[in-house]
């Protein structure tokens, strides 16, 4: 599998008595599976959603707030798309906001995907931007303008409390100005272009190998 073969590499990139953070969706729940086979060498990890939590304990590894630990040596996590400039789409699972907050505060992000993931433009995936109730409609009509087509995640509420709004048809060539131009917006909390913090590594599980970036 895959998914899994590139959660396996990640493995390779932890060091003994790190607080590894941990990310959400299903190749982050493979990396949490086999993390529990090192749970000896770890001193605990920061999870980015409730989930990942709720897994984590259920492992018996520790789960620390990000408060208490400060910076981390190392976060890892899934994409929904990432080039090969390590620029990602993330958000699929909703769980953005978090995993954008412990990958800045981890020395090093390991991004683990399988080969369809891989992209040369971003922006076939919709992009999920999470956005306060109460800016929704503000904040659709401002994407409208900058030629989006936004469209409510019905029935999902993020782990802030928030809603997402799903964004076709944005123009994605520079990522970092879309993610800046995005998070200007009052009242979005932040969208899910990772590209002015991209990954430090991304792993890409293959049929038969895996490859870094
Ligand atoms: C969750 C994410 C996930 O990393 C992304 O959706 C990839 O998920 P999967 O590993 O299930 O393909 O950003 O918010």
């Amino acid at each position: 599998m895959m998914k899994r073969a590139a959660a396996q590499a990640a493995l390779d990139h932890i060091e003994l008595g790190d607080i590894v953070g941990v990310g959400t969706g299903s190749t982050a729940n493979l990396f949490i599976e086999l993390l529990a086979g090192i749970k000896g060498k770890i001193d605990g990890t920061v999870a980015s959603s409730i989930e990942s939590e709720r897994r984590l304990r259920e492992l018996n590894i520790p789960v620390f707030d990000l408060n208490r630990t400060g910076p981390l040596p190392i976060y890892v996590d899934g994409a929904d798309e990432a080039t090969v400039n390590r620029h990602l789409i993330k958000g699929g699972g909703g769980a953005l906001t978090r995993e954008k907050i412990v990958a800045a505060a981890s020395k090093k992000f390991v991004c683990i995907v399988d080969e369809s993931k891989i992209v040369d433009v971003l922006g076939a995936f919709p992009l999920p931007v999470e956005v306060i109730p109460l800016a929704r409609s503000q904040i659709a009509r401002e994407i409208i303008s900058m030629g989006g087509l936004p469209e409510i995640r019905a029935g999902f509420t993020t782990d802030n409390g928030n809603e997402i709004l799903d964004v076709r048809n944005l123009d994605l060539i520079d990522p970092p100005d879309v993610e800046g131009q995005l998070n200007d917006i009052a009242g979005v909390v932040t969208n899910g272009i990772f590209a002015r913090r991209p990954a430090d590594i991304v792993i890409v599980g293959r049929a038969d190998n895996v490859e870094q970036l």
